[in-house]
């Protein structure tokens, strides 16, 4: 059986985490059952939710253990098969976590899940076509519900999640807008992503100011609002929801180190009439053939071009994941292992 390298978390963080919260480990994978596969990755995924699971708090999943591989989706190939279901050369996506191989009960379901490669490259079943994608498909579908000609707002607009918000949104006739950290971001926002306007939350530095620049690129106002960020940028967006607003509360990435995040407004939920939802995506599995075969069109057709900011090797895992949670990112961020 190979060499298997494996990034374990190491010890949990303290405030912001670090890459001595991690550790580099190396075993050989065991011998594989009946019903078991060998799966060699070629990308892992990196995501905003692994830095909340480093804690030891309550939260809707159980905390990472300590001591072992860092949990996380993966992309790969069957290298070895004792399952009828998966033949060596089968191109896969599944939970294999922060190490080069994984060995897999094919008969576990939603273990592991075959993919076709034809029209949407490998890594993107880790974002636009996989569960990024998704969470921005249940987040405007579910929750935002739009109509066509209405505005719709997302935070981080240039990731993972928020470059599929894009395209979605402008498939059911919304004018969308992008808030993102930096011109290039808002360049490719609007001229890559197919977004109305962007607006670079960097150029503000509060509130009353960022929520200047958000009415001159909604001038009828925000109706559906998808929320990546908090702090000030949710604040600005709550400053200019139109009555019977819906915002999708998808994640608070200026908070995961542990920065309080208050809400400066929360009156305009009364005021305005807002139904403001929280969502975690995993809890909706019975949507996401539905979504994936929208967003596989979407990708497949040119109208959602996703990027992805790639780390080469195992080894580059901890910094790469340390950099996406400050912004580092262009777009979707995988390592490529193999
Ligand atoms: N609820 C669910 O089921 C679910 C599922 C998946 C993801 N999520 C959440 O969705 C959000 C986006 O995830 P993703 O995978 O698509 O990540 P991503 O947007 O590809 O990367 C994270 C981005 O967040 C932005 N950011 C970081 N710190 C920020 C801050 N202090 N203020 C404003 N922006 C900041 C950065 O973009 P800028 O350079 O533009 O600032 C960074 O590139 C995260 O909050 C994540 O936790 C939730």
């Amino acid at each position: 059986m190979p060499t298997n390298k494996q990034i374990l978390l190491d010890n949990r963080p303290t405030g912001e985490a670090q890459a001595s919260n991690f550790k580099l480990a190396s075993g050989t994978t065991p011998p594989l059952k009946d019903g078991e596969v060998l799966v060699k990755h070629h990308f892992l995924s990196l995501d905003p939710y692994m830095r909340g699971r480093m804690n030891d708090a309550k939260s809707y999943t159980a905390p990472q253990p300590v001591g072992q591989v860092m949990q996380g989706g993966t992309v790969g190939e069957v290298v070895e098969s004792r399952s009828p279901k998966f033949q060596p050369g089968d191109k896969v996506v599944g939970m294999g976590g922060w190490q080069e191989y994984s060995v897999v009960s094919a008969d576990q379901p939603g273990s592991i899940r075959k993919v076709d490669t034809t029209h949407v490259p490998l890594s993107h079943y880790l974002g636009a076509v996989g569960m990024p994608g998704v969470t921005a498909w249940y987040g405007l579908v579910k929750i935002i519900e739009p109509q066509a000609g209405q505005t719709v707002v997302v935070s981080a607009a240039s990731g993972a999640v928020g470059s599929a918000l894009g395209a979605l949104a402008k498939a059911r006739g919304c004018r969308a807008v992008g808030i993102a950290g930096g011109p290039d971001k808002c360049r490719y926002v609007t001229e890559e992503l197919g977004f109305d306007a962007c607006v670079d939350y960097k150029q503000h530095k509060d509130a009353g100011s960022l929520s200047k620049a958000l009415k001159e690129a909604c001038p009828d106002g925000i109706d559906g609002y998808f929320e990546n960020v908090g702090g000030m940028v949710m604040d600005a967006v709550m400053l200019r929801m139109n009555a019977h607003g819906r915002i999708a509360l998808c994640g608070m990435i200026a908070g995961y180190d542990g920065q309080p995040i208050p809400m400066a407004y929360p009156q305009l939920l009364l005021t305005n009439r807002i139904k403001l939802q929280g969502f975690i995506v995993s809890e909706h599995m019975e949507v996401w053939p539905q979504a994936l075969q929208e967003l596989g069109q979407l990708v497949g057709s040119g109208k959602l071009r996703p990027r992805e900011s790639v780390a080469q090797g195992l080894e580059s895992a901890p910094e790469a994941f340390l950099g996406m949670l400050k912004g580092k990112n262009f777009g979707k961020q995988v390592v490529k292992v193999a």
